[in-house]
């Protein structure tokens, strides 16, 4: 990391004429000797209350309470991070910054990046010349302008066009100084696997995307097949000490000013979409270079902008992409948006073929990620059938859970509630009902559930059972069949919810009595089912021994206490030792018949778990 100097930044400051630098983002009037005033550029108003200060280079608004000096308002306007709005500030206004003293080593280490950079920098060039100026890239041209890209945008781009020459890159660099270690270095070059010692160009024949970082530093290339059989299609510089394809964005040094001044980003995949996009006048838009979407991207656009508005194809790849994005997303203060493409479609070919007006009025009518994510499961969802209808409610009730009170949420309860034929407070309390188990799996969220329940360890083991059952609907009708809910089950709700689910293990919402304690059972129980990452046949046997054993041990508590109180009994009354011996005897012989079926269950048990242990 570069550090300057105080008195560098000390001088920038200086330099800096506050009304050369705000006036292109703000009409100033004069107010005073030494104040300004106008629109302010950070928020929407219609009453001019944005102050600029020249001699004491600060603004303020009071408005917005925006305030700051120079740098501040570079960065906020252009996303920048201090350093690199001193940096532009000191270009802009002339001053030469000074570095910091650093140990040799680290200043050989930023010697080696800029010659890195200048190499880069001057393979971009040679690329977007010889793209518009050599013969063999008319093709490439005609191809490009006939994707409906202007020039005017794609030299803006500095997309240029690799010569099918095996070292004119080789060479130019040559020519310039830079070493052929240097060459490999940044990925422009690599080695000859039949001419050992010898490198060649790794780009050639091919349209040159430019990859740059937030300041317009070229890092990399993307570069598009022009041939017919060329593979790859787009063929990228591999990971170096430089470029690293998963923190890179593609046109985030154009789109970093609009997206931040909106305070919303557009996100695409390709790099044609970015251009179209730009040409379009969506300035915000940058690429995420295919599908997938990494934390470092989304750290990097986090600087800039809180919403982001998601372009991606519609086809499977992108749908995966935007569930990836909620979940990086989630615990951060982004807001997700989807712009809601057609199927097949990418928004490059979008605006080439129903125009720029169609594809901004996708993106205004972008809609909130968890609209998305409901529109999509009832999409998929059977809802002609009960059983469809259910799994429907298991997906969508934690994506529901996520929702707070809001017109939002109002508005999908209703959506949902209709198409899952349920009266919206029935739908209310089943979402209640799963309340606590919500939070801890679903798509956007994560963590652990906000109330952890009361259940005791034996009501957790029943509950567990009948998830099982729900889970595996065939054997849970077989064993819920063999079990007495009043003997195998100790709570009230759970007893019902096992006879209500015998009767109706295959769509359990279905049917419901008027019972909304019955109602939250079940959808807690459903809920935990669908999201029950093993339920095998043999956990179902486990659960149901478990159970087993649960009721042969109160029973066995029972018959002690039976006699206890029968022999208590017999010892209290002069009546006969025969009446006492006897009801002992019995309730004796009860005990060891108890404990011998326990003991036949504990080696079921056993025998269960060593084949879990096995499975694993
Ligand atoms: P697409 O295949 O959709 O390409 O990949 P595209 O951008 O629409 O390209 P054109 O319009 O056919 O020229 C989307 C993005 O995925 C990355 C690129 O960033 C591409 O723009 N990608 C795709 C690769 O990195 N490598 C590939 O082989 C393919
Ligand atoms: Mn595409």
């Amino acid at each position: 990391m570069t550090r300057y100097t105080a008195d560098s930044r000390d001088r920038v400051r200086d330099a800096v004429d506050m009304l050369t630098l705000i006036s292109p983002r703000a009409e100033l009037r004069r107010a005073g000797a030494n104040s300004y005033f106008g629109l302010c550029p950070f928020h929407d108003e219609r009453t001019a209350s944005f102050h600029v200060l020249p001699d004491d280079k600060r603004y303020h608004c009071f408005g917005c309470q925006a305030s700051g000096d120079a740098f501040s308002f570079v960065m906020e306007t252009e996303g920048l991070d201090f350093v690199a709005a001193l940096e532009v500030l000191a270009d802009r206004f002339g001053v030469k910054l000074d570095t910091e003293d650093e140990d040799p080593a680290a200043a050989a280490r930023r010697q080696r990046r800029e010659r890195l950079y200048e190499l880069l920098g001057r393979a971009t060039t040679y690329y977007a010349r010889y793209l518009w100026e050599a013969s063999e890239a008319a093709r490439a041209r005609t191809y490009l302008i006939g994707r409906g890209l202007a020039e005017e945008t794609l030299r803006e781009f500095r997309v240029g066009y690799a010569p099918s020459a095996w070292d004119r890159i080789l060479l130019a660099s040559r020519r310039a100084g830079f070493t052929d270690e240097e060459l490999l270095a940044v990925g422009l070059a690599q080695r000859s696997q039949s001419r050992p010692g010898s490198i060649f160009d790794r780009f050639r024949e091919r349209i040159m995307f430019p990859l740059a970082d937030s300041r317009g530093r070229v890092l990399g290339f993307g570069a598009r097949a022009m041939r017919e059989n060329q593979r790859p299609k787009y063929l990228n510089t591999s990971e170096n000490d430089l470029y690293h394809k998963g923190s890179q964005l593609f046109g985030i040094d154009l789109a970093r000013g609009p997206a931040s001044r909106a305070g919303r980003a557009l996100l695409v995949e390709g790099y044609t979409d970015v251009l179209a996009l730009h040409q379009a006048g969506l300035r915000n838009a940058v690429g995420i270079m295919g599908t997938a979407l990494t934390e470092e991207q989304l750290r990097e656009l986090e600087r800039v902008a809180r919403v982001l508005e998601l372009c991606l194809d519609a086809d499977g790849a992108g749908q995966e992409a935007m569930l990836r994005a909620a979940r990086l997303a989630s615990g951060r203060s982004l807001e997700l948006r989807v712009v809601a493409l057609s199927e097949g479609a990418d928004p490059a070919e979008l605006v080439q073929r129903e125009g720029v007006d169609a594809l901004r009025k996708l993106v205004e009518g972008s809609v909130p990620f968890v609209v998305f994510q409901v529109q999509r499961i009832l999409d998929h969802a059977d809802t002609g059938s009960a059983e469809g209808r259910d799994r429907a409610f298991v997906e969508l009730q934690p994506v529901l859970a996520e929702v707070p009170p809001s017109s939002l949420r109002d508005e999908l309860v209703q959506r949902v509630a209709g198409r899952l034929e349920l009266p919206e407070r029935r739908l209310e309390s089943l979402l209640a009902g799963s309340r606590t188990t919500a939070a801890s799996s679903s798509v956007v969220g994560g963590g652990e559930p906000v109330t952890p329940s009361p259940l005791d360890q034996g009501a957790r083991a029943e509950r567990t059972f009948l998830v099982l059952c729900v889970a595996l609907p065939d054997a849970g009708r077989a064993v819920l069949a063999a079990i007495d809910p009043d003997q195998h089950l100790s709570s009230e709700p759970l007893r019902r919810a096992a006879r209500h689910l015998l009767d109706h293990i295959d769509s359990p919402l279905a049917g419901l009595p008027e019972d909304d304690e019955l109602a939250h059972v079940i959808s807690d129980l459903l809920a935990r089912a669908g999201r029950y990452p093993d339920a095998t046949k043999d956990r179902l046997e486990h659960a149901e021994l478990v159970l087993e054993l649960a009721r042969l041990d109160r029973a066995i508590r029972r018959a002690r206490v039976e006699a206890g109180a029968a022999g208590e009994a017999g010892a209290a009354g002069e009546t006969g030792a025969a009446g006492e011996t006897g009801a002992r005897g019995e309730s004796g012989a009860e005990s060891t018949a108890l404990a011998r079926e326990r003991e036949g269950v504990l080696k079921a048990v056993r025998a269960v778990v060593a084949r879990l242990e096995e499975s694993v």
